[in-house]
């Protein structure tokens, strides 16, 4: 029987996975607050220039040469698709000057051929993609040769004993539902398999419309990872908890103890 076109698909098909993702998953305002906050404390002067790996749409690069006429930034992603979309809904938004400040590379983040910056970004959990210790260790070594002398590379990791489990998670949102789907774990390897999806109000859906195949590290491991990288010190910066909403906080502080919750998030940020 031929397939009736319903409208009970259309929010689906009129949606665009790139704004949702945005909308849904990033929050540039923050993630820079942190970066700029950090590398000041650390460094006593303000960064500059930033590097950020994995970029796709270059929401937080456009951040960040938004917020000072001497700021630049470059955005690495292999995807030219992603980075074409990022430029026509993002780039092109910026003021001509701020745009002139910022370019995207087309490459993968070992070979992204960029000269030496501040702040090397790597955010969520994109560099997961490399799934054993002498791919990640490699990774961050090229991350570090990316670095000016007092250079910093951020990047954020969350874990947590739901991380290990498969479950979903929703969040509905005005007009649609964000879905994290963890469909597989593998305690063996540490491989995990998520997606994300979005269901709309009228029942359509976009299933699978992002899909990461990635490693679960843990903190240990990425921080002596860090270290037999090269960098000198690598610092973890804890997610704090907003007693009065009851919900996580923008805040996030550097610990070495952090609490054995179902989920947690925080920053790791290593100085070369
Ligand atoms: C989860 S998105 C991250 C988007 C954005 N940075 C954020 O914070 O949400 C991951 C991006 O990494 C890119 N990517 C994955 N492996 C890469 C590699 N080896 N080199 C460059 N880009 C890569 C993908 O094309 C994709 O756009």
């Amino acid at each position: 029987m031929p397939r009736i076109p319903s409208v009970r698909r259309a929010q689906a098909l009129r949606a665009d996975p790139h704004k949702l993702y945005q909308d849904a998953v990033q929050c540039p305002q923050a993630e820079i607050d942190f970066v700029e906050r950090t590398f000041k404390k650390l460094r006593r002067r303000q960064a500059m220039t930033l590097r950020e790996d994995f970029c796709g749409t270059a929401l937080n690069c456009c951040e960040w040469v938004r917020r000072g006429s001497r700021r630049t930034a470059f955005g690495v992603d292999r995807d030219g698709d992603v980075l074409a979309w990022g430029r026509r809904h993002n780039v092109n938004r910026l003021p001509p000057a701020a745009r002139r400040r910022l370019r995207l590379v087309e490459a993968d983040v070992l070979a992204s051929g960029v000269r030496r910056v501040d702040v090397v970004l790597a955010l969520n959990f994109s560099y997961w993609v490399f799934k054993r210790r002498d791919q990640l260790r490699g990774y961050f070594k090229s991350a570090r040769a990316g670095l000016v002398r007092d250079g910093i590379l951020v990047m954020d990791a969350y874990g947590g004993y739901d991380a290990l489990r498969v479950l979903r998670e929703r969040t509905p949102r005005k007009n649609y539902t964000y879905v994290w789907h963890q469909a597989a774990y593998n305690p063996v390897t540490g491989e995990m398999t998520c997606h994300i999806d979005f269901v709309f109000p009228d029942g359509s859906r976009l299933p699978r419309a992002y899909t990461y195949h990635w490693r679960l590290w843990t903190l240990p491991e990425l921080r002596e990872l860090l270290a037999e990288a090269g960098f000198r010190r690598s610092t973890v910066y804890w997610q704090q908890w907003d007693e009065k909403t009851q919900k996580p906080a923008d805040e996030f502080l550097p610990t070495e103890n952090g609490e054995a919750d179902a989920c947690w998030l925080a920053y790791v940020v290593a100085e070369k």
